[in-house]
């Protein structure tokens, strides 16, 4: 038998404004964006901005359905519309906050792991990381150099 070990790296920031100002800007569009969501169902709001390498920023926010499981995440939403428009470019960052009207949430609230799948896709395709950077809807922001540290042992094309 032998051990496989990853070690991820989170970095948090007790607040927004103690990240540069490119990443504040990106996170007020997610934040911008998660008062678009439509989560009548689940009463939880989330907004995803991703900055793209010729300076586009694409928004999304989570889009529920009667059907629960016909709904998408923000960050899937945002993610597959920047890549089906903007095919060419590389994904540099992605922001994202999540709220909900039945509860104060104040930590870091990190994309579930459907989503990190969609956006491991992408990383690996680059081959440049993609910083993620995500909250609640006030507080913390915590700060992923790259993906592959969210998803380790990550399941690839190389597999097919
Ligand atoms: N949701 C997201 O938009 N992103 C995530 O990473 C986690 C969950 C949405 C899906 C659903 O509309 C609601 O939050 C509750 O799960």
């Amino acid at each position: 038998m032998k051990v496989l070990k990853r070690e991820s790296v989170l970095f948090v920031y007790v607040a927004l404004d103690r990240l540069p100002k490119d990443v504040v800007h990106l996170m007020e569009a997610a934040i911008k964006a998660r008062g678009k969501a439509y989560a009548p169902y689940s009463k939880f709001q989330v907004g995803a901005a991703v900055l793209l390498s010729n300076n586009v920023v694409v928004t999304g926010n989570n889009q529920e359905n009667a059907s629960y499981p016909s709904g998408l995440c923000a960050e899937r939403t945002a993610i597959y519309y920047a890549a089906s428009q903007y095919p060419k470019e590389n994904i540099l960052k992605i922001a994202i906050s999540a709220g909900s009207t039945k509860k104060q949430t104040s930590r870091p609230i990190p994309p579930c792991g459907a989503c990190r799948q969609a956006i491991s896709e992408y990383e690996l395709k680059q081959k440049k990381p993609i910083e993620v950077y995500f909250m609640g809807a006030t507080g913390a922001v915590a700060k992923s150099d790259s993906l592959s540290n969210l998803l380790p042992f990550t399941f690839d094309k190389s597999e097919l």
